[in-house]
């Protein structure tokens, strides 16, 4: 296919500095959960991308020295020359594909842990962690500042050698150094440092001056700097971040903009639509004669043309949507819109690096599974035999496993016992702000029209004999599952006297239209986004809401998707009344019994609806007949039977399309053993 010409203006090439980026599509630093910790698996990842048309892969933010360190988040690292290699890889992986790759260089300070390296906190002055660490970062003195610098120069040299293209000088996010001096709220110095801004923006200039003269002659300098934290006074106000570029309005290369604390900048769909960052960016090009590139979760080609056309960006930044798609870029220059499978601004992405594991991603199920299990977002193996496939449930495990099926080869039916396809994304995109969510089931129904080999039948309820005589060889069942009555859950393993009945209401109620008459409890005992979500319905409902939760702050799970906040500021607005460290004993018809998780202390709150947020259970009853009928499957021709998603456990949206696509890749294949995918073994002990 041709690419449509209104989007030629996305592939120009774009100069920055000594290097010229082939088009304009840059994809800006995102950390991954692998970093310095799993440099072939970051390689991979990152050379996805440069397969799929990225100008600019850049890497996470990159410690340049121990007392830096981030632990236990896994980020980048050049803190000497034995980081060079892992990073090399990358680079050499991403130039293959006539990619540049790009570098954030930054130092901590404050926001560091040095809980692994046990090097003492540095800072403008004196001042506690960031994050909650029981040390207080020092301030530093004349030394520390020449050291700083020595260390940040040294590091865009290693990074040079490695074979980086542009380096990044980061006063982002309220995660750098370069950014704490500017703060009057961290850098209360009385010297040259501190003070007028001139002062407090001197650091910045000196380490964007010492890494042009260490790598311009070869590498881009490029400045990641935040235009607002959203704080007042104390932080970065977007007045002060005017006069900041205004004077430093030539120094870089490139100017990458964006807000800053990091959940005012990757802020989920929930909360933020696609572009929400341009009036806080919008003026910066009208300062500077040199390109600039920002966010916004960027999906829409025709958004990306727009921001071009009128002057707000130079090149379309992008971290979710290039985690979502890989092949954005490529999709739009073969013209292949319908494709592109876009972000859902979820930031599951975002829980990789919280919880330090590996980045996974709700869309695309192949994300950090590129090099341990060679999974390609936009190939798979083709099919090993003539197999028809039975799939029994169109939700995100159904649809995904039938999509992946059918891209294999397959014959696949895939049966659905409603009309409407989609299962729990399509009922949770119906919850408030959830919309685009719908995109899970959205561009799998896409793929899945354009392939003749693969069947749907809407409004198909499936029995075990219906099954059994269908006719296919493999019987995949992605049935789902629904959240219990019964108030058992992380608290309550025995369940809670008076729950059960049609009195106590469950999330699939809500999405099923069932409102309660107000006041409502909610219970959360699932700690994540449902109560939240369920908050915002019954209050525009106009119904009284009651939080109730055991944990001792409401929606807990959220801070490691950025949500957090977000929720509780919403929940503030809404005037929803929380109840935390408070676990239910007893529902008595009009009242519950509550009891305080700490002192035990028991009270009684009247209400007569409660929607009870607590687990759920598998709808598996079709899976256990079938393995009861397991002697009839040769006779019917059925090999094997399973069960996935949530039909097997319940977990995330993520989950669910992970477990589809595992499915479809599994199938015919060799098994892959007790550990079933490649690690990084340190055996060298040098
Ligand atoms: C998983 C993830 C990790 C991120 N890590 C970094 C990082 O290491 N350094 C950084 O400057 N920004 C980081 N960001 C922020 C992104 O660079 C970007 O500014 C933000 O996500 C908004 O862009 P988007 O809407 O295209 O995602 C990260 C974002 C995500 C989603
Ligand atoms: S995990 Fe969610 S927010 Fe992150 S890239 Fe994927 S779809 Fe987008």
């Amino acid at each position: 296919m041709q690419r449509d010409p209104r989007f030629d203006v996305l592939f120009e090439p774009v100069r920055i500095g000594p290097v010229i980026a082939k088009n304009r599509f840059f994809q800006v630093p995102h950390c991954n959960g692998m970093g310095h910790a799993m440099p072939q698996a970051h390689a991979a990842m990152r050379e996805v991308k440069a397969e799929g048309g990225w100008a600019v892969i850049c890497t996470e933010e990159c410690e340049i020295h121990p007392s830096g360190d981030v632990s236990p988040y896994v980020e980048a690292r050049l803190w000497d020359d034995h980081d060079i290699p892992a990073l090399r890889l990358m680079c050499e992986k991403v130039h293959a594909h006539g990619a540049l790759a790009g570098i954030e260089l930054t130092h901590n300070g404050p926001t560091a842990s040095n809980l692994y390296s046990r090097e003492v906190l540095l800072a403008p002055s004196h001042q506690p962690s960031k994050y909650g660490y029981p040390a207080q970062a020092r301030a530093m003195d004349k030394r520390d500042i020449a050291d700083y610098r020595r260390w940040h120069r040294n590091a865009a040299l290693r990074a040079r050698a490695a074979g980086f293209d542009l380096v990044y000088v980061y006063a982002g996010h309220d995660l750098s150094l370069a950014m704490h001096f500017l703060q009057k709220r961290r850098n209360q110095r009385t010297d040259e440092y501190g003070g007028a801004l001139e002062n407090r923006v001197r650091l910045l200039r000196e380490v964007i001056e010492d890494t042009r003269d260490a790598v311009g002659d070869r590498c881009a300098v490029v400045l990641r700097f935040a235009t607002e934290e959203l704080l007042g006074e104390g932080g970065v106000t977007m007045a002060e971040a005017k006069e900041i570029v205004h004077m430093l309005a030539e120094l870089p290369d490139l100017w990458d903009v964006n807000l800053a604390a990091w959940y005012n900048d990757s802020v989920p769909s929930r909360f933020a639509r696609e572009g929400a960052q341009e009036p806080f960016i919008d003026w910066v090009k009208k300062v500077t004669s040199k390109p600039v590139v920002g966010v916004g979760r960027f999906t829409s080609p025709d958004t990306m043309v727009s921001q071009i056309r009128r002057g707000i960006l130079d090149l379309i930044g992008a971290a979710r949507p290039s985690i979502a798609d890989p092949y954005l870029p490529k999709k739009i220059e073969q013209g292949r819109i319908d494709d592109i499978r876009e972000c859902i601004g979820c930031n599951i992405c975002v829980s990789g690096d919280n919880t330090v594991t590996p980045i996974r991603c709700t869309q695309n199920p192949t994300m950090g599974e590129e090099w341990r299990k060679g999974w390609h977002p936009e190939r798979i193996a083709p099919r090993k035999s003539e197999a028809k496939i039975l799939i029994v449930g169109a939700g995100p495990t159904g649809l995904e496993a039938a999509r992946a099926l059918g891209q294999r080869g397959y014959e696949v039916h895939l049966a659905e016992a409603s009309a409407e396809l989609g299962g729990r994304v399509s009922r949770e995109s119906r919850l408030p702000g959830l919309t685009e969510w719908a995109r899970v089931r959205d561009w799998r129904l896409g793929q899945i029209k354009t392939m003749p080999n693969v069947h749907v039948y809407r409004g198909s309820p499936i029995g075990a004999q219906d099954v059994l005589e269908f006719g296919a060889r493999h019987v995949l069942l992605a049935t789902g599952c629904h959240w219990r009555r019964d108030g058992f859950g992380r608290s309550n393993g025995m369940g809670i006297k008076g729950f059960g009945s049609a009195a106590i209401s469950t999330p699939d109620d809500i999405m099923d239209g069932l409102i309660p008459d107000g006041p409502v409890l909610l219970f959360d005992d699932d700690y994540f986004y449902y109560a939240s979500t369920i908050a915002e319905q019954l209050c525009a409902l106009k119904r009284r809401v009651y939080y109730v939760t055991p944990d001792d702050t409401i929606a807990s799970w959220s801070s490691n998707t950025l949500e957090y906040r977000h929720i509780q500021a919403r929940m503030h607005a809404l005037g929803v009344e929380q109840i935390v460290s408070s676990n239910i004993t007893e529902f008595k018809g009009d009242r519950v019994v509550l009891q305080h998780v700490w002192s035990g202390q028991n009270s009684e709150l009247r209400c007569t609806s409660v929607v009870a947020i607590t687990a759920r259970l598998p709808q598996d009853a079709l899976y256990q007949e079938l393995l009861s009928r397991e002697s009839e499957w040769p006779a019917a021709g059925i090999q094997s039977v399973q069960c996935a998603g949530d039909a097997l456990a319940p977990g995330l949206i993520a989950h669910a399309v992970y477990a589809g696509h595992r499915y479809a890749r599994e199938l015919d294949e060799a098994p892959s053993g007790d550990v079933p995918f490649r690690r990084h073994l340190h055996t060298s002990f040098t």
